[in-house]
């Protein structure tokens, strides 16, 4: 029997990267599943690869429209929303004085207002329906220690944190019963880790080893480890655990 089987999904970001490997173990372990992402082709694909129990969706996460949409999507073709991943997010490098504005906005836009909107969409939609569910929103380690090179993430991730905390302590006080907890990735490698690596500020090897050494584990992690964390907060195994934040980082985010 699957960890989640009975549950529908609705993952963000799941053409790629983490949210596609978190889509994949949802479906092994039971779900039904919404892949959501602007890359609309991809998710297509992925669904299809999938199987019967996956299905794509178009969203800009930071539509509110787009949102409604998507819930109604994966509602009417799957069934009742049980589970929200806000996976979706960019980071762009900039310090405070560097950044440019257009990026801060774009980071904040993306990885703080679109979970948001997608809490604000999904979560009276997941109460209607008065079964259990579960809210994971993906943060980073910079939440926990912020870095200088990249600010609007850094604050955007941090922002998130709170948030869940205030979702979590929302829905706990209403007696609907919703959770909302966070993980907190490393370096992972996925397409958005790759676009550092190949950035062509240092060779990949050695932009390869600076980011392994900022994890005592000394590795860059993979798209499933984090996964693995995303399901069991989205499962009935973590039926007591809201506003909490879950590190997959390699000790990344207690380094001394
Ligand atoms: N990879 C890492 O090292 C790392 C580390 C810490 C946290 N994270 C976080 O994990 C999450 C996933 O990252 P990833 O590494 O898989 O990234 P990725 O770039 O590999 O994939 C991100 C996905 O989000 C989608 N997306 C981007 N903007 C969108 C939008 N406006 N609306 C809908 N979809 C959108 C992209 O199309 C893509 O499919 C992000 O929130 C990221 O901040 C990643």
């Amino acid at each position: 029997m699957g960890k989640l089987n009975g549950k529908t999904a609705l993952v963000t970001g799941g053409a790629e990267g983490i949210g596609a490997a978190t889509a994949r173990l949802m479906i092994e372990e039971g779900a039904q599943v919404m892949l959501a992402d602007v890359q609309i082709d991809k998710a297509r694909a992925l669904a299809d690869q999938l199987g019967a129990n996956a299905q794509a969706v178009e969203l800009d996460v930071r539509d509110l429209d787009q949102w409604h949409h998507a819930v109604n999507a994966a509602q009417e073709h799957l069934g009742p929303l049980n589970i929200l991943c806000n996976i979706a997010g960019i980071s762009e490098p900039g310090n405070v004085i560097d950044v440019d504005l257009d990026s801060w906005r774009r980071t904040i836009d993306i990885n703080l207002e679109g979970p948001f909107l997608g809490m604000r969409a999904a979560l009276p939609v997941m109460e209607a329906n008065g079964e259990a569910g579960a809210i994971v929103n993906i943060g980073s380690m910079i939440a926990i220690r912020a870095a200088a090179f990249v600010a609007a993430y850094s604050a955007s991730k941090a922002g998130l944190l709170a948030l869940t905390r205030s979702v979590a302590l929302d829905c706990a006080e209403r007696g609907v019963p919703i959770r909302a907890n966070m993980v907190h990735p490393g370096a992972i490698r996925t397409p958005m880790y790759d676009r550092y690596k190949f950035s062509g500020a240092d060779t990949p090897e050695n932009i390869e080893t600076n980011f392994a050494a900022t994890h005592p584990m000394n590795r860059i992690g993979e798209p499933g480890e984090v996964a693995k964390a995303v399901v069991f907060l989205a499962s009935d195994e973590a039926s007591f655990t809201t506003g909490c934040d879950f590190t997959v980082d390699g000790g990344g985010s207690i380094r001394s």
